[in-house]
C-alpha cells in the first residue's frame, strides 16, 4: 500500500443518534473494547455472527483508548489516563504494560485529560499520538514489543486523536477539535488532507481507516463525534458519523 493524497470530496456513510462506547478496533483481529465502569476489558467480536465474549479483563487499566493488532494472539492498547501502552493476549487474557514513557502521560496542567491515544505498529516501530501533549511519536521495539531505542517525536503542535499509518511511515491523523484530517510524512511534514475548522463534515473526527477492497482503497473512512465536545464555530453539533473521504492517487 502506498500513501496517497489529493482530496476529492466526502459523503456520509452512517450517522449515530446516540453516543458510542466503542473506542478502538482492529480489522484483522476484530477485537473491540468498551469502556466499562467496572474496570477495562476487551471484547472479542470475531466470527460470522455478532456473538461476543470478554477477551480480557485488565483491572489495572484506567482508560483504554486506541487499539491495534500486535500479532495473531495479542493486541496493543493505549491507556489514555495511565499514560502507558498495554499488551493484551486475547486468547489467555494475560496483560502487561509493554511501553511507558513521559511522552504518553497527561501533563499536570493539561486542559484535556487524555494522554497516549492512537497506537499502531509499522516496520519495527510503535507509533502513537499523545493528545494532551499534541505530539505524534514513534519508538523502535523488539519482537515482544519492548523498546529498543529512544522515543522520537515525529510531529507536534496540533490536536491529535487516532490515525492510520502506511509502511513508509506516512500517517493520516484525525485532529478532532480542528475538524480535519492531516497527513504526516516520515520526516514530520504536516499537510491538510480534508476538512476545515469551520466546517461540519469532519466535526470532532476521532479516527480514520482506508478501505480494504480494490473499489475503496482510495477512500478514507473517518469516524466523527459531530462536535459534541467542541461545537463547530462554537455552537454547531451534528450526529456522530462515519464519513467516506475520497482521495485520489494524484501524488506519488
Ligand atoms: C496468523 O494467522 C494467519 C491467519 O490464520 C496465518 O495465516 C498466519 O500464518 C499466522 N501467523 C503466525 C505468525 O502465526
Ligand atoms: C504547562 O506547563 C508547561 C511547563 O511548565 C508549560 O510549558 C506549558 O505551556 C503549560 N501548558 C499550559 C496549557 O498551560
Ligand atoms: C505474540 O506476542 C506475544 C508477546 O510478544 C508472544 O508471547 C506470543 O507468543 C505471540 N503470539 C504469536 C501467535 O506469535
Ligand atoms: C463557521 O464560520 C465561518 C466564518 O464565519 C463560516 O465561513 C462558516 O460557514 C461557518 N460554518 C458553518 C458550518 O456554518
Amino acid at each position: 500500500m502506498k500513501a496517497i493524497a489529493c482530496y476529492l470530496g466526502q459523503m456520509l456513510v452512517f450517522a449515530w443518534a446516540s453516543s458510542l462506547c466503542l473506542a478502538g478496533s482492529t480489522p484483522s483481529i476484530s477485537t473491540i473494547f468498551q469502556l466499562g465502569t467496572a474496570g477495562s476489558w476487551l471484547d472479542d467480536l470475531r466470527g460470522p455472527s455478532l456473538k461476543w465474549r470478554v477477551a480480557a479483563r485488565v483491572p489495572d487499566a484506567v482508560l483504554f483508548n486506541g487499539l491495534t493488532k500486535w500479532n495473531n494472539t495479542s493486541v496493543l492498547v493505549a491507556d489514555s489516563a495511565k499514560g502507558v501502552i498495554w499488551k493484551v493476549d486475547i486468547e489467555t487474557g494475560a496483560s502487561s504494560i509493554a511501553l511507558s514513557d513521559p511522552t504518553m502521560t497527561i501533563p499536570t496542567n493539561a486542559s484535556i485529560q487524555v494522554g497516549v491515544n492512537g497506537v499502531k505498529v509499522s516496520d519495527g516501530f510503535v507509533y502513537y499520538t499523545s493528545t494532551a501533549r499534541q505530539i505524534f511519536c514513534r519508538v523502535p521495539v523488539d519482537s515482544s514489543a519492548a523498546p529498543t531505542g529512544p522515543v522520537e517525536v515525529v510531529a507536534s503542535g496540533f490536536p491529535q486523536d487516532d490515525f492510520v499509518i502506511f509502511p513508509d511511515g506516512t500517517a493520516y491523523v484525525a485532529t478532532n477539535a480542528l475538524n480535519t484530517i492531516v497527513k504526516v510524512t516520515a520526516d514530520g511534514t504536516v499537510s491538510l488532507v480534508a476538512g476545515s475548522l469551520g466546517s461540519l463534515p469532519l466535526a470532532s473526527d476521532t479516527d480514520c481507516q482506508f478501505g480494504r477492497t480494490a473499489r475503496d482503497s482510495n477512500v478514507l473512512y473517518v469516524t466523527t463525534a459531530g462536535g459534541t465536545s467542541d461545537p463547530v464555530n462554537g455552537t454547531l453539533v451534528v450526529p456522530a458519523a462515519v464519513m467516506a473521504v475520497e482521495l485520489a492517487g494524484c501524488e506519488s
